[in-house]
């Protein structure tokens, strides 16, 4: 049987508000157990997620990102009663290989497509506090927060639309905030030899 990837692909965006509904924990676990089987440079494995899913300490973590930087932040950042139910944290180690953001893009991609075959939408998370967060949650000695997958059952849609010829790739929202994400054609970006 063929599992059609490309569709779970396109339909795996980047969600920003969420239904205040928890994730299952074996599904949490399901979720970080896919990062850490998938490929890495020399196999080293140099990476550790925390998985956050305490209701209290996601709470905390609620100022700690920047959400939407091409939207006005009352527009894209979620309200209270629309944030993420769980965090996955992709720790790095302090002395770092240059493959090693290479390797957290894999896992964060991985992360993000088994969440979505769950149902649950995910955002990377770069523009993070890192400060604030490595004092709310206990990092481990020798580790620095290199990025955030947040998660939770999506509160609203996210379509792909074809790029136009002007310049923008601005992703932007309609009345009901559901988002139109831009993509370039595949011609302009893709060549067969
Ligand atoms: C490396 C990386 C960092 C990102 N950082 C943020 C971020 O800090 N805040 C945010 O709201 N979205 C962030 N995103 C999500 C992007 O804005 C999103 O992928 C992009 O707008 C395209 O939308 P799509 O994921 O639906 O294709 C990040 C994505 C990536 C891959």
């Amino acid at each position: 049987m063929k599992i059609d990837l490309h569709k779970l692909y396109t339909g795996c965006r980047s969600y920003r508000r969420f239904r205040q509904e928890s994730i299952p924990q074996e599904v949490l676990q399901e979720i970080a157990d896919t990062a850490r089987m998938r490929s890495c440079a020399l196999n080293g494995q140099v990476l550790r997620y925390l998985v956050i899913s305490s209701p209290d300490i996601v709470k905390k973590l609620q100022s700690c990102f920047r959400w939407a930087a091409k939207l006005p932040k009352e527009i894209g950042t979620p309200t209270e009663t629309q944030q993420p139910t769980a965090y996955i944290v992709v720790l790095k180690p302090g002395k770092t290989h240059p493959f090693t953001d290479i390797d957290a893009g894999i896992a964060l991609d991985a992360m993000a497509i088994t969440a979505w075959s769950h149902g649950i939408g995910s955002c990377i998370l770069g523009s993070i506090n890192r400060k604030f967060l490595s004092e709310a949650v206990k990092i481990p000695a020798g580790f620095d927060v290199c990025m955030v997958l947040a998660l939770g059952y999506p509160d609203h849609k996210s379509t792909i639309v074809e790029a136009g010829t002007e310049d923008t790739l601005d992703y932007y929202v309609d009345e009901s905030r559901d988002y139109y994400v831009p993509k370039k054609s595949a011609a302009d970006i893709i060549t067969y030899l």
